[in-house]
């Protein structure tokens, strides 16, 4: 059994061969941490590393004693995971022991998105119960541990087991000690249209955190962090993970001791938060995810794209090949009607696309974005026969049909809000902040949830979508919700998060074929929770291909590629004015979940040639590119950024895509070569440049290759011809599809080995 209770040591071990993770209960019954990485060997006793007798909360110098789950004012200074105010306003706790439980498989979370288990075999669960007597408060502390999978989740449920209310003032998910803080912190960080770039620091004495108060997880920073070693690379060293299953307010916070000590600690931000547990109420934590390497950053991708992908997304898309569709946005913004929409649809065809997605515009009295938002019935004007007709014509062309919707905001120049003002989030005493001239509708309001369930299965129900487009174009100002007392609006953030899960829930459930992809301005709520109801999101605004290259890696440090939705848009591109070749923009696009965002009938003869061309090669390894598993080898954040390279294999190593990017063409660049990762050295590939082998490049590599030559020798990115260069341009792009032929030796096609 992966997880083990030693009764003597008073240690739980959780351990499956990929990592370890030790618990102790100390001589007073706190909870101590002694390790969490790379595996230790099962049944030994552990109890040693507890160290020295401890002294625990009497130690008032604050001596560093790794805590499973700090509190506060009992003589640990540093950062608490939890804070519970008592009646007598007092905050300190001193939670002990009081029993646990192990149980198969992985029981779910009330009313919170999770990672879950198809078999009990799959996972085990620890369940530790704490108690602070004084306060009769208790805490279970949950941890599943998986098989096969260096993946752990941990969060925790709180319950007032006394007769007065109790008030949660923090939380935490994950709060991890480590033992000293030789560690780079890993954040993914940005803005609209530059979301989730890769930054790295160096931990520091003090703290140091990231985090979101708008509403949502945001554009500014991700709920995920890593921790690590400055020495480790993308294929070796120590790295740990860090993910919080939530799309709200979070805080990824790391503390430096005097000691040299690291205290980790990630969950919903506890500024503004409050919660009240009346007696016998429970709260329950969102889940935090930890995965450890000790073979580089990738280990740390690896554990969670797998995760993320086959054990938080649900749903028959989860699996099934997801259409190539083209997007209407960036094609008509809000100015078109049936005949256009249909137009783009016939030529969105013939091209080889699959669904066809109707943006903003369609509904209300929306012709720019300063109305209608709420009133989700179709612009007549627009489309005279309604979104049922336009989907039947869009469906007879062979298309299914996708739409757009914010279902979570209100425009003041609506019908919705003239009807409910009081839905719309704001305090009563002052006027509410307009952004894109909008309101946030009070999503912890269950009325507002139950109106919005009703609008959308009557959307849904009314008309063949297969596909909703769900976004969220402006974050919370003004937090207040009038359904609760004034001394509970501390609830309002992770009440309207509760209130967004039970709409998501509901309708996924009600219409399980509707493939819902997230999106909010972008990428402003890229997270974990709602990749548990949307196997999709919009990664960015930002089409254009080279700013994508380092979205893209960011993202793709935490999350599968099955996650990001992935265009090619026109040019000049509409976010930077930049213009790349079409190659360039399908050679991004094709890592991830590939759509097309322009006018097809904009395209000339040529383009719409290769563009079929790209569709047909796309779809024909659209499992690789959806289940591959990505390997990173340079980094747009490495440098000077002028190079990217990365690749998607299969998972027996017998297909592989690399992709390399040149950002700027320079002269006179000398010979270069990619080594490559990840193959099989005993395999015999044929090696296939796209979009043709016609250049120097091309030529230099199209072939049959061994695996061993591809990852010792690497394939050719320049030529030793300077002359070869001159025609590249800027922005140049080169694929390699690599097929299994044979295994070295083993096969009549050795002998090509190495003919072009
Ligand atoms: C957001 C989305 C875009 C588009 C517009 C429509 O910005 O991210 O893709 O849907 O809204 O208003």
């Amino acid at each position: 059994m992966p997880i083990t209770w030693d009764p003597d040591a008073r240690t739980f071990h959780l351990h499956n061969g990929q990592l370890s993770y030790l618990i102790g209960v100390l001589d007073n019954g706190t909870l101590g941490q002694l390790h969490f990485g790379g595996p230790l060997a099962a049944g030994r006793s552990y109890a040693h590393l507890a160290g020295r007798e401890f002294l625990g909360f009497d130690n008032r110098l604050g001596q560093p004693v790794p805590l499973e789950y700090p509190s506060t004012g009992t003589g640990d200074y540093r950062v608490p995971a939890i804070v519970v105010e008592q009646p007598d306003g007092s905050t300190a706790l001193d939670l002990r022991y009081a029993g646990h439980r192990i149980v198969s498989g992985k029981p779910a979370l009330p009313d919170l998105p999770a990672t879950y288990v198809e078999s009990d075999e799959e996972a085990e669960t620890l369940e530790i119960l704490l108690v602070d007597v004084p306060a009769d408060l208790e805490v279970r502390l949950l941890y599943t541990l998986f098989a096969g999978r260096p993946a752990i989740t941990r969060s925790a449920r709180i319950r007032n087991a006394g007769r007065s209310r109790q008030t949660i003032r923090c939380a935490m998910s994950v709060s991890q000690d480590l033992p000293d803080s030789e560690w780079d912190l890993l954040q993914l960080s940005g803005s609209w249209a530059r979301e989730r770039h890769l930054r790295t620091r160096r931990l520091e004495a003090g703290l140091q955190s990231i985090g979101s108060l708008r509403g949502a997880s945001s554009h500014q920073h991700n709920p995920f962090v890593a921790l690590a070693r400055p020495s480790t690379t993308e294929d070796d060293g120590e790295a740990c993970g860090f993910s919080l299953v939530y799309s709200g307010n979070f805080l990824a916070e790391a503390e430096v001791d005097e000691f040299g000590t690291t205290r980790l600690r990630l969950g919903i931000n506890p500024r503004g938060f409050g919660w009240a547990l009346e007696p016998g109420a429970e709260f329950q934590t969102p889940e935090g995810i930890l995965v450890h390497s000790d073979h580089g950053l990738e280990g740390i991708s690896d554990a969670l794209h797998g995760l993320l992908r086959e054990r938080l997304a649900r749903g028959r898309w989860r699996d099934e090949r997801r259409p190539v569709l083209l997007n209407s946005w960036e094609a008509t913004y809000f100015d078109f009607d049936e005949e256009r929409l249909l137009a783009l649809a016939f030529a969105a065809k013939e091209l080889g696309i699959e669904l066809f997605v109707l943006d903003d515009g369609w509904f209300g009295e929306r012709n720019d974005d300063t109305s209608s938002l709420g009133d989700w019935t179709v612009n007549r004007a627009k489309l005279p026969g309604g979104i049922a007709s336009l989907a039947a014509s869009i469906e007879s062309l062979g298309l299914r049909f996708g739409l757009w919707i914010e279902p979570e905001m209100v425009s003041p120049r609506s019908r919705l809000f003239a009807r409910h003002p009081e839905w719309a989030v704001g305090i009563p005493s002052r006027p509410r902040t307009e952004s894109r001239h909008q309101y946030v509708l009070d999503l912890a309001r269950p009325e507002v949830v139950d109106h919005l369930f009703g609008t959308l299965s009557d959307l849904l129900r009314g008309a063949r979508v297969s596909y909703v487009k769900w976004d969220m174009n402006r974050t919370i100002t003004e937090p207040f919700s009038a359904t609760l007392p004034a001394d509970r609006q501390g609830e309002f953030f992770h009440r309207y998060v509760l209130g967004l899960y039970s709409l998501f829930d509901r309708l996924t459930k009600a219409f399980p074929d509707v493939l819902f992809e997230s999106c909010a301005g972008g990428g402003g709520r890229f997270d974990p929770g709602l990749l548990a109801y949307a196997p999709q999101a919009w990664t960015s605004d930002d089409t254009d291909a080279i700013e994508r290259l380092r979205i893209q890696w960011g993202s793709s440090l935490a999350y599968p590629l099955s996650a990001m939705g992935t265009h090619v848009s026109t040019v000049p591109n509409h976010q930077v004015g930049r213009t790349t070749p079409l190659a360039t923009r399908a050679a991004v696009a094709f890592f991830g979940v590939l759509g097309y965002e322009l006018d097809p009938l904009l395209l000339s003869e040529l383009e719409r040639r290769e563009v079929t061309a790209q569709i047909a090669w796309y779809r024909d390894r659209w499992e690789l590119f959806q289940r591959g598993r990505l390997v990173r080898f340079r980094s747009p954040f490495a440098g000077d950024g002028n190079e990217t390279a990365w690749m998607v294999v299969s998972p027996g190593g017998q297909r592989a895509v690399v992709g390399h990017y040149r950002v700027l063409n320079r002269p006179n660049p000398g010979p270069a070569r990619l080594r490559l990762r990840g193959l099989d050295p005993a395999t015999i590939y044929r090696v296939t440049p796209w979009p043709d082998d016609a250049d120097p490049v091309g030529r230099a590599n199209a072939g049959l290759r061994g695996g061993d030559e591809l990852m010792r020798v690497g394939l050719v990115v320049q030529t030793d011809d300077p002359a070869d260069s001159r025609q590249d341009g800027d922005f140049r792009a080169r694929l390699f599809d690599l097929e299994a032929v044979a295994a070295a030796g083993g096969a009549d096609e050795g002998g090509e080995n190495g003919d072009a």
